[in-house]
């Protein structure tokens, strides 16, 4: 199954959700986590660093914390540029062949790597933060999933009060994942913040979001 993580607007949270849920997926699921953004949220967010070189696109991964992670690289913004969206599309659809869940993470527009990580996609989960422009991007994904034909999740990031938008292809769930300091120390230092949360948190605060989301994926 592939669950493409979206969100045109830049920094509401795509990042983080993909690399906690599939942190969150894969305590029983074989999961992998390919991040299709040339800027490299997803693989920095484990630890790596992008990739100088040109690869094919699921031509190189490496096994973090139980996730088979696929690092950003310098042939995407090529791919970004000039790629075909139905060889992107069909390349993520025979990656994921090898996992129970394959999650996307993608860059914020609605370029080639996006629109593929769409077309590819079982599942499609945004996350949507309560600012005018961000409920804005909501809108116009929901145009584009009509005219993909596709549906999708929302839930609210950075907010503790779950946003009620009327859309005809997004579905909001009530689930919000509050403002916390966690993500940026977990960013820092390079590990997903649920990881963080299990390692150094008797009471962890975060990870049941991550559960609720994938729970609402897997249903
Ligand atoms: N609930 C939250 N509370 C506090 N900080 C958060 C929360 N969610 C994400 N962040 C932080 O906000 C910043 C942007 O998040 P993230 O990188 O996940 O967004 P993005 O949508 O992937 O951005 P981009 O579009 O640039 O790729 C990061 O520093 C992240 O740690
Ligand atoms: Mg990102």
């Amino acid at each position: 199954m592939i669950v493409t993580v979206i969100n045109q607007k830049g920094g509401v949270g795509k990042t983080t959700t993909a690399v906690n849920l599939a942190y969150i997926l894969s305590r029983n699921k074989n999961v992998g986590l390919i991040d299709m953004d040339p800027e490299g949220g997803t693989t920095t967010s484990f630890g790596l660093k992008r990739e100088k070189k040109e690869i094919p696109l699921g031509g190189k991964s490496v096994n973090i914390f139980n996730v088979e992670l696929f690092p950003s690289h310098l042939g995407l913004l090529k791919m970004e540029l000039n790629g075909d969206v139905e060889e992107v599309t069909n390349s993520l659809k025979n990656i994921a062949k090898s996992f129970d869940l394959l999650v996307i993470d993608t860059p914020p527009n609605l370029g080639t790597l996006a629109l593929a990580s769409m077309i590819a996609a079982d599942k499609i989960l945004s996350p949507v933060t309560p600012q005018p422009l961000a409920m804005e991007a909501a809108k116009n994904l929901d145009s584009r999933l009509q005219s993909l034909e596709k549906k999708a999740m929302a839930f609210t990031n950075m907010s503790a009060k779950p946003i009620e938008i009327n859309l005809q292809s997004v579905n909001f769930l009530k689930i919000s994942v509050p403002q916390s300091k966690i993500f940026i120390e977990a960013s820092r230092l390079g590990v997903p913040a649920s990881r963080y949360e299990e390692i150094r948190m008797k009471k962890p605060k975060l990870i049941r979001f991550y559960e609720e989301l994938s729970k609402a994926i897997l249903e």
